[in-house]
């Protein structure tokens, strides 16, 4: 039988779809690639399960998780910026002393493709086997027009080889290269006029990013770099108020971001403006965590303003090398006081969002069937105990690709 035919019944199972936990236990029959019905165990009818391949029951089924904020590709490691910080240098001294981001830089530039590949796959594999059914990676680490391709071709040759969709956004306007040390606008120009419309023209990026930050960019500067990316038709997200209010996320939603990420320091307009745009605000606790950040994110006045929350790993050799989605559905819960359900919601419906896949992440009739069953009792449980292993089966476009 052809994947495009097959039946498979799921019974008597948990089901988070995406935004809340449904109130029963349901039934769940999947055809080919797409979710054929959803009904609740008491409304079953037998004969719906006809032909079908049972999967088992009890559980927790799950949107397969997005994971809408990673720079999992990079050379190098960074585990000595982590002991410098432990003794109390700052993540912001660190990169003004050339290290930091600088520092993967490096390492990135001196690496091949091939070498780039190896070292991010089992990387990306960790997300996988934690319940990631679509990645997005960012490039960043090379700040070079042809670095910034290499890092965007190693990320879409690894969805290209593992079952996971990857989505790329070009991260140019990370950090300050060294050979521009006194030219951070002449810098952006290369941002802007070389490195976009090369990423566009390879049909590398589907997305563009900034690091708008006193150790980063203006935003004045980050705005061009939007724009540039508006011409050509790539839609635009920024790292802001990560650690100072500079209001780059206000200047980002006026320009219609999909997401604003990290936002710590996030003050009332910036949260009016994302509520007027629609855009994502994309929180990382993984990166508070790390830098031992005491600024919270200003989550009771986003949830207030019905701002949509996504959560996501941040995965990155400094401020998050965590590569296991599920510890950021606990620690958006411990750190920053988000429900569990608001944690879920964050890394399916609402981190398809920020990527641009309004609608999806979902489990609804019609939605395309990447999705998770889960060893647990509940949806909530996920969030509660930090325990790998707990992934049942997994589908990517339908197809079963993780069974433990
Ligand atoms: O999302 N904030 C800037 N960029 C990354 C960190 C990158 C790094 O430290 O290598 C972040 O935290
Ligand atoms: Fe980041």
């Amino acid at each position: 039988m052809s994947n495009a035919e097959r039946r498979r019944l799921w019974r008597d199972i948990g089901v988070f779809d995406g935004l809340c936990t449904l109130p029963e236990p349901m039934a769940v029959i999947i055809e080919g690639d797409r979710v054929a019905s959803l009904v609740a165990m008491r409304d079953f009818d037998e004969a719906s399960a006809q032909g079908c391949q049972e999967m088992g029951r009890g559980g927790v089924m799950t949107p397969g998780l997005v994971d809408c904020h990673t720079h999992l590709v990079f050379g190098g490691s960074r585990a000595d910026e982590f002991e410098a910080r432990l003794e109390g240098v700052s993540y912001e001294e660190i990169a003004r002393r050339g290290g930091g981001i600088l520092s993967t830089v490096t390492a990135t530039r001196e690496a091949s493709e091939e070498a780039l590949f190896a070292a991010a796959r089992p990387r990306l594999e960790a997300l996988i086997a934690d319940g990631v059914t679509t990645v997005e990676i960012k490039s960043g680490y090379g700040l070079t027009v042809e670095d910034e391709l290499k890092m965007l071709r190693v990320a879409r040759r690894l969805g290209e080889a593992l079952p996971v969709r990857v989505v790329t956004t070009l991260l140019g306007a990370h950090a300050l290269p060294p050979e521009y040390r006194d030219d951070s606008d002449g810098y952006i120009r290369l941002v802007c006029e070389e490195m976009i419309p090369a990423a566009a023209a390879e049909g590398l990026a589907d997305a563009v990013d900034v690091f708008c930050e006193k150790i980063a960019f203006s935003v004045a500067q980050c705005q061009r770099v939007f724009e540039a990316a508006m011409a050509h038709g790539l839609p635009i997200k920024a790292h802001a108020e990560q650690l100072s209010n500079l209001g780059g996320t206000a200047m980002a939603a006026r320009h219609g971001a999909l997401s604003a990420d990290h936002i710590e320091y996030l003050d009332e307009a910036g949260i009016a403006a994302l509520r007027e745009a629609g855009s994502v605000a994309v929180i990382l606790p993984g990166a508070f965590h790390i830098l031992r950040e005491t600024q919270l994110p200003p989550i009771a006045a986003l949830r207030e303003a019905g701002v949509s929350m996504a959560v996501a790993t941040d995965a990155n050799p400094g401020s998050s090398p965590l590569y296991m989605p599920t510890l950021m559905l606990n620690l958006a819960c411990t750190l920053f006081r988000l429900t569990p359900q608001e944690a879920l919601a964050g890394m399916t419906a609402h981190g398809a969002a920020a990527l641009g896949f309004k609608g999806e992440g979902r489990i609804r009739e019609g939605a395309t069937a990447d999705l998770c069953v889960w060893d647990v009792d509940t949806p909530a449980a996920l969030a509660y105990a930090v325990q790998p292993g707990r992934l049942r089966q997994r589908l990517f476009q339908g197809e079963l690709t993780h069974v433990v």
